[in-house]
């Protein structure tokens, strides 16, 4: 992870139960690469010590509009030059109302006045503070005023009431938060992609399979919703939590994934297969349990569709990207797959650099020939996918 290397954030805390998450985001941000400067509010101190703060950061923990500790003597000022963000995390309703007015009586609503970065807020209040007219105008303003708003999420409250106003949890932060420092050369454009393997029944019990993670395609639907696109993600079994903005569809068999494709595909201007589809599936499931006998047991198998190569033939095929996992002969495979399923690109890798791992070592072929992305973890690699799709989509030559 190093999705925030080279990267300072402010996180300012305001006085909130939910506090506590903000000391899980920061542990989140400095693990991928992040400085932290934390700024309290009086309030938000009566939550979260500052010691725990200091203590993941690494770093003092600013408090007041006086502290001498900046040679200028403007901590109200400093803190945020050259900071990616400002974040408030929890952000309490009174907290919300001085900012929609601009108030600035402490260092950190000082610190949202005099700012040259974004201003993202994380609201966490019980459901009647939120859903109150005046919190809703204030709300309105912050957004008028160009404020990112994260949350707050449904859910059950500390005090004990059910609704809206729960603080997102840390590493929906994190993501919204990374994503919004993200440029968005896919602005208005539709991506959709398959991901993880089929699952085809043999009966109620047993099936093919394979050993697909999923891991690479979640990864590129989150690259893809990070630059900005309308993102649909149709995956197979597969145990892994939804990127945050992306459309899901859960499916089982190669056959169900087709039809989910199909009946998305009017209007995208992308599509991914990622998917590790089963070529073959059961020429008959078995409504009930296959018992053993004595002697082999043969299986009888017929092909399934090849989802890609479909899409990519339709008179209207939107930029069509694949997959090639090898075991050998990478480039020679993945061209292969390039022309014969007539794709602009192909995202070729040896199986042993990346099935089920969190890292992998990918080329890409494309018409002007190969291009190898270094070993690295598996959303980084999403990223340079993206960044060479938008490039081919743009006309551009890539040279990585
Ligand atoms: N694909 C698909 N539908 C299928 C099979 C594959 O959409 N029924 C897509 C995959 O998502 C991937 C690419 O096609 O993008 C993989 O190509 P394929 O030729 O199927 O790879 P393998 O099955 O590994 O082929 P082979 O066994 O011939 O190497």
């Amino acid at each position: 992870m190093s999705e925030f290397r080279g990267k300072r954030i402010v996180l300012g805390v305001t006085g909130g139960v939910a506090a506590y998450k903000a000391a899980e985001l920061v542990r989140l941000l400095v693990k991928a690469g992040a400085e932290v400067d934390v700024a309290q509010t009086a309030a938000g101190a009566q939550f979260v010590g500052a010691a725990t703060f200091q203590a993941l950061t690494g770093r003092r923990v600013w408090h007041g509009l006086w502290d001498e500790r900046m040679d200028s003597g403007m901590a109200h000022i400093d803190l945020t030059r050259g900071a990616a963000a400002l974040l408030v995390a929890p952000a309490t309703a009174d907290f919300l109302a001085k900012l929609a007015h601009g108030l600035a009586d402490d260092l950190l609503s000082t610190l949202c006045l005099a700012r040259d970065c974004p201003l993202l807020v994380a609201p966490a209040m019980n459901r009647q503070m939120w859903e109150n007219p005046a919190t809703q105008r204030n709300i309105a303003q912050l957004r008028l005023d160009g404020v990112s708003i994260l949350g707050p999420a449904y859910g059950e409250q500390a005090c004990g009431e059910l609704g809206d106003g729960r603080m997102l949890e840390a590493g929906e932060l994190f993501d919204d938060l990374y994503a919004s420092l993200q440029a968005k050369p896919f602005a208005g454009k539709h991506v959709l992609l398959t991901a993880g393997p089929t699952f085809e029944a043999l009966d109620p019990v047993r099936g093919l399979t394979n050993s697909s993670s999923g891991k690479m395609g979640f990864a590129l639907a989150r690259a893809c919703v990070d630059a900005g696109a309308e993102v649909t993600l149709i995956a197979g079994p597969v145990s892994l939590a939804t990127p945050r903005g992306v459309r899901r569809v859960d499916v089982q068999t190669a056959l169900q994934m087709r039809a989910a494709v199909m009946q998305s595909l009017p209007g995208q201007n992308v599509f991914i297969g990622v998917a590790a589809v089963a070529d073959y599936r059961p020429r008959q499931t078995a409504p009930h349990k296959i018992k053993k006998g004595p002697g082999s047991l043969t299986l009888e198998l017929e092909a399934n569709p090849d989802i890609l190569a479909e899409v990519a033939a339709l008179p209207d095929a939107p930029f069509c990207v694949g997959f090639a996992a090898e075991s050998r002969d990478l480039a020679a495979g993945a061209e292969g797959k390039r022309v014969a399923k007539k794709l602009a690109l192909v995202v070729g890798n040896l199986v042993q650099d990346g099935l089920c791992g969190d890292t992998n070592a990918v080329t890409l072929f494309d018409a002007a020939g190969a291009h190898g992305l270094p070993l690295a973890d598996k959303s980084e690699v999403a990223r340079g996918i993206v960044a060479h799709i938008v490039a081919l989509l743009g006309g551009q030559h890539v040279q990585h």
